[in-house]
């Protein structure tokens, strides 16, 4: 069992895996639980050559009752399927995602972490292993579900991030793969990232494709922005323009904020207006949101000519509200009334 201190993101494994391929002609083959281990490829794997790889990103929490639960499954599910689709890799069923879900869960229980700021992040992955260099859509994939102890991306410390504007890399392409969780789109963020870390910042916020002036996300996370609406506020995240990913805890906070009363709108916001906004007053909290991250606060924004504070730049009242909220649900001290549990 991994240190209850502090679960770097991504390192602390469990003790199996959940394996299973497909073949053209005769499609899935039974999952298989393993142990968690290296797997032998050939240096030929289309998946390593032409990038056919596909991912997804999960919890499983242990509720205070004591019960183990997935966060929105089949949610997760669709979008494994939605990636497959648009990278031309074989869907595989929503019911043997699950069981994989359900098995891995159940087989490595004993690292659910107790903790109420950890959890177990399920790692589905899809990759193209016929050995053949030919470009055109493999005819052998491997499906694979691996787990890692995590107290979130950016640790369990609520610090506000200071974020970078990128106006030169845009992360996605009109009518590319923005909307999908291909393994292509993360590696094509590093140089972005990296440049914003140079300039002194923890993420990087990127822009449309098409302009590079509305703000679409952050890192690997979506974004809130919350604004005063007369006497209330306002919950505002970029829409799903086709370039930025469809998340599921965006859509979970959306349902959350509603729940709390607020204006939910999907709405457009360039890098000038998110400034002016902030200097009057009008935006008064902007948060990241993801599954690996959670809710995490944004205090502070950098750009090539200008720097400015959001709020008094430490967590505001919305969302730390939101967190708590969606968090509530995860942990069993809210009643789940969305549904959105899968007990194991
Ligand atoms: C997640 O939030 O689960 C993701 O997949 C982003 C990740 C690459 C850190």
């Amino acid at each position: 069992m991994p240190s209850p201190v502090g679960y770097p993101f991504g390192s602390a494994f469990t003790d199996h895996m959940v394996m299973a391929n497909w073949r053209e002609g005769s499609g899935w083959g039974a999952p298989k639980l393993l142990p968690h281990a290296a797997i032998p490829m050939s240096p030929a794997m289309v998946g390593l050559h032409y990038g056919q790889v596909i991912f997804e990103g999960l919890k499983a929490f242990r509720r205070t009752d004591g019960r183990l639960a997935v966060f929105r499954p089949e949610d997760h599910a669709r979008r494994f399927r939605a990636s497959a689709r648009r990278m031309m890799m074989p869907e595989i069923p929503d019911e043997v995602f699950r069981d994989a879900l359900d098995e891995l869960v159940r087989q490595d229980r004993d690292f659910v972490p107790a903790e109420s700021s950890a959890s177990l992040y399920l790692r589905p992955l899809m990759f193209a292993s016929e050995p053949d260099l030919a470009v055109r859509p493999a005819r052998e994939y491997q499906f694979l579900l691996i787990a890692f102890v995590t107290d979130g991306l950016f640790g369990s410390e609520p610090r506000p991030l200071k974020v970078w504007v990128n106006e030169d890399h845009p992360r996605a392409a009109v009518g590319g793969t923005g909307n999908v969780k291909c393994a292509g789109n993360y590696a094509g963020a590093l140089r972005a990232q990296s440049l914003a870390q140079e300039n002194g910042c923890d993420q990087v916020v990127w822009l449309d494709p098409a302009e590079l002036r509305w703000v679409e996300e952050l890192g690997a996370t979506n974004l809130f922005f919350v604004r005063k609406s007369g006497q209330s506020h306002e919950l505002v995240t970029p829409p799903l323009s086709g370039s930025l990913l469809p998340g599921v805890t965006r859509d979970s906070l959306t349902v959350l904020a509603r729940d709390m009363g607020l204006n939910v709108l999907e709405d457009r916001v360039s890098v000038g207006e998110w400034q002016d906004d902030c200097l009057s007053g009008r935006i008064t909290e902007v948060f990241a949101s993801g599954t690996a991250a959670g809710v995490r606060a944004v205090g502070q924004v950098r750009s090539a000519g200008a720097s400015w504070q959001i709020g008094d730049g430490s967590v505001g009242p919305v969302t730390a509200a939101l967190s708590e909220a969606l968090q509530g649900i995860q942990y069993g001290r809210r009643p789940d009334s969305h549904r959105w549990l899968h007990l194991v």
